[in-house]
C-alpha cells in the first residue's frame, strides 16, 4: 500500500542554496515509493505562472502566494508537491501553511541553509556579484531580507553536507511522520 495522503516540501533559502537541486533529487525517490509528485521550482514557475512579476515584496509576495496555492491544489489530490522558490518572507510562508493545513494536507517546511558567504563565493548563476556592483537591486541576501523560518521541521545545511545527505535528512523526516512509506526493501 503506498502512502496517500498529498503533502507540501516547501524548500526555502537564499538564491544558489541548492533548493532546486534538492527538489530535483528528491522527486525521483519519491516517486519510486508510489508517491506522485510535482516541483514548483522558483526559475520555472517566473518563466509562466508569474511571467512578469519582479522582485518587489509586492511581486515576491505574489509570487510565492500563487506557488503556495497550486501547492495546496496538488497537495490536497494527493500529490507530493515540491516547492522551491526563495520565499524569504515568514509571514506569507506561514500565510501558506496555513492554506495548505486547512486543505487537510500536511506542510514541511525545509530550511536550505547555506551561509551567505558559501553561496556568494559559488556564485553559480554571478549574481551575487552583480548584487554587490549595484546592477541588480534588492537581491535577496545583500540588498533584500530574508528571514529564516523559526521552526522548520527540516532544516539542511547544504554548505557542509553533500546532496545526498540533505536528500536522507528529508527523507527520514518524511518517513517518520508517515507520509511517504519506507524504502521498499529488494527482493
Ligand atoms: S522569490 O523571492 O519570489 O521567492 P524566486 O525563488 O522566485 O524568488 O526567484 C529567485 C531567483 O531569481 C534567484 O535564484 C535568482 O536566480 C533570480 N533573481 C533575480 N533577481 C533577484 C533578486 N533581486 N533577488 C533574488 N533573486 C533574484
Amino acid at each position: 500500500m503506498g502512502a496517500s495522503s498529498g503533502f507540501v516540501l516547501w524548500f526555502t533559502g537564499l538564491s544558489g542554496a541548492g533548493k532546486s537541486t534538492l527538489a530535483a533529487s528528491i522527486a525521483p525517490l519519491l516517486e519510486a515509493r508510489e508517491t506522485s509528485v510535482e516541483v514548483l521550482d522558483g526559475d520555472e514557475i517566473r518563466a509562466h505562472l508569474s511571467q512578469g512579476l519582479g522582485f518587489t515584496k509586492d511581486d515576491r509576495d505574489m509570487n510565492v502566494r500563487r506557488i503556495g496555492f497550486v501547492a495546496t491544489l496538488l497537495a490536497r489530490n494527493g500529490c507530493a508537491a515540491i516547492t522551491a522558490a526563495i520565499s524569504p518572507y515568514a509571514a506569507i510562508r506561514s500565510e501558506c501553511r496555513a492554506r495548505t493545513e486547512r486543505s487537510g494536507a500536511r506542510f514541511v517546511e525545509v530550511w536550505v541553509n547555506a551561509p551567505l558567504e558559501v553561496v556568494e563565493e559559488r556564485d553559480t548563476k554571478g549574481l551575487y556579484a552583480k548584487a554587490r556592483a549595484g546592477l541588480i537591486k534588492h537581491f535577496t541576501g545583500v540588498s533584500d531580507p530574508y528571514e529564516a523560518p523559526a521552526a522548520p521541521e527540516v532544516v539542511v545545511h547544504t554548505g557542509e553536507e553533500s546532496v545526498e545527505e540533505s536528500v536522507s535528512k528529508i527523507l527520514q523526516f518524511l518517513e517518520a511522520e508517515g507520509l511517504v512509506r519506507p524504502e521498499a526493501v529488494p527482493g
